[in-house]
């Protein structure tokens, strides 16, 4: 955009008036020609240097103007109506730096895979809010200079494996896919784009995502996945993991993790995918264990009560605080007990009994007396619930 900038300048300076320029034209100089409103590419000096044909009606993209501006750096033909690029339109355009073509109307069939091979030095592509449906890695097989990718406000579906196989973007720096309709990201999908330090996901219908897709990523520094459809199940739990040790690391940034909002989830307590952990990921047809160790014997009524107390906090607030509960109801009866140490220290096999308690049915059931306590929560708060009044009632 600086160099943008640049030219502007660069052309104000230049006040010469051409011939070839029509009454749309905002500026009009050798290095820079800057019109709106055209329906054509139209001609302009060979020492263009940045021709921004913008806002207008132009329907399709040729050769024929545009290779005699062989020392052109900037091209943008944003907002206007283009279908069609043919193969060779950017024929001569090996010095070009920045190419827009956002706000059109291409399709992943308007592009071929030799559409922007000739443009070797491109270092942005901007072609966002069009209408491309996938993303074909052979559109950049050759664009090893490429920075910033801009896809955003798309009609693209998934990312594949394949998708960026063939591409040639070891260079790039910054993908913007924010605004699409992605449902599906494969493990390796962003595989070869080793240099990638900015990743725009956001506002997709992503209900889940592999956390292997950005593990190689490692200069990924600013990652945005707000916004999209997260199903929050236990699936989602090794990328909620992944992404609290990525922000756990030095200048990694993760934006508006508070908006990653879960569209569906198992365990009401969650609201955002960083919530999920380990304990509170609650799939609905797992039972939650819960073991309490018990380093010493403590009397099977006191436990009785005190889980069942427990469990009462467990829909008040959420697993992560009745588990706390427990472990401090563990800690009290240690405390109460006089000569727990010692017994301890006494004790050389440990575990032999077991308590297990079975919420799963409307009553409760409690297997034995032992060193180990083991507590079985089904995932339902009304099965629970029920339990607890049967119990108190
Ligand atoms: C392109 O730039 C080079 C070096 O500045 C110059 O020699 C050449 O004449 C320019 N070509 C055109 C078509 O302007
Ligand atoms: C391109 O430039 C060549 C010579 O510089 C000229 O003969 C030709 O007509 C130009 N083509 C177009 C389409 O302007
Ligand atoms: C444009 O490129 C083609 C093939 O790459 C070449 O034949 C032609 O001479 C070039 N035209 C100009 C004006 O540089
Ligand atoms: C990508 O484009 C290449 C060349 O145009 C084509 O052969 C290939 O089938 C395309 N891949 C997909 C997945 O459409
Ligand atoms: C994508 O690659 C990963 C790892 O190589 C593999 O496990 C997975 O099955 C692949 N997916 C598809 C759809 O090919
Ligand atoms: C969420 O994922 C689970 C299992 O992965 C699936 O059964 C469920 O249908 C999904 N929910 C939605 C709303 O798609
Ligand atoms: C949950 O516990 C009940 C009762 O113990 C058992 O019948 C059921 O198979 C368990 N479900 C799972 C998924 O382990």
């Amino acid at each position: 955009m600086r160099s943008i900038i640049l030219m502007l300048m660069l052309s104000i300076t230049h006040t010469q008036s051409l011939s070839i320029c029509s009454a749309s034209c905002v500026v009009c100089s050798g290095d820079a020609v800057i019109c709106h409103k055209l329906t054509n590419i139209i001609e302009a000096p060979v020492t263009t240097k940045a021709l921004m044909l913008t806002d207008g009606f132009i329907v399709s993209v040729d050769h024929h103007f545009l290779s005699n501006m062989s020392n052109m750096t900037v091209l943008s033909l944003s907002h206007n109506a283009i279908t069609t690029i043919t193969q060779d339109a950017f024929q001569n355009l090996t010095v070009l730096r920045t190419l827009l073509l956002d706000h059109n109307q291409l399709s992943s069939q308007a592009l071929a895979g030799t559409t922007f091979s000739w443009l070797i030095r491109l270092e942005i592509l901007q072609l966002g809010n069009n209408v491309l449906g996938e993303v074909n890695g052979s559109w950049f097989h050759a664009m090893g200079a490429l920075r910033t990718l801009q896809l955003e406000g798309n009609r693209i579906t998934r990312l594949d494996n394949g998708t960026f196989a063939s591409a040639d973007l070891q260079g790039l720096e910054t993908l913007d896919l924010s605004n699409n309709l992605i449902t599906y990201l494969g493990k390796d999908c962003f595989r070869g784009l080793m240099g990638l330090r900015s990743l725009d996901l956001s506002k997709n219908q992503l209900q889940s995502a592999p956390p292997e897709a950005f593990l190689y990523l490692t200069w990924l520094s600013n990652l945005n996945l707000e916004l999209n459809m997260w199903n929050c199940t236990c699936e989602l739990k090794d990328l909620a993991s992944f992404l609290t040790s990525y922000m756990e690391t030095p200048d990694k940034v993760l934006f508006n993790r508070q908006r990653m909002t879960c569209v569906s989830v198992d365990n009401p307590a969650v609201t955002t995918v960083l919530e999920l952990t380990e304990t509170n990921c609650v799939s609905p047809n797992k039972n939650i264990t819960v073991i309490v160790q018990a380093k010493n014997s403590i009397s099977t009524q006191r436990y009785a009560r005190d889980l069942a107390l427990a469990s009462v906090f467990f829909f008040s607030g959420g697993i992560g605080l009745a588990l706390s509960v427990v472990y401090m109801v563990y800690l009290k009866a240690r405390r109460d007990k006089p000569g727990a140490e010692e017994l301890e220290k006494g004790r050389t096999t440990p575990t032999q009994m077991i308590t297990h308690w079975d919420f799963n049915q409307d009553n409760l059931q409690m297997a034995q007396t032992g060193l180990e306590t083991k507590l079985t929560l089904p995932n339902s708060n009304r099965q629970i619930k029920d339990v607890r009044s049967h119990r108190l009632g």
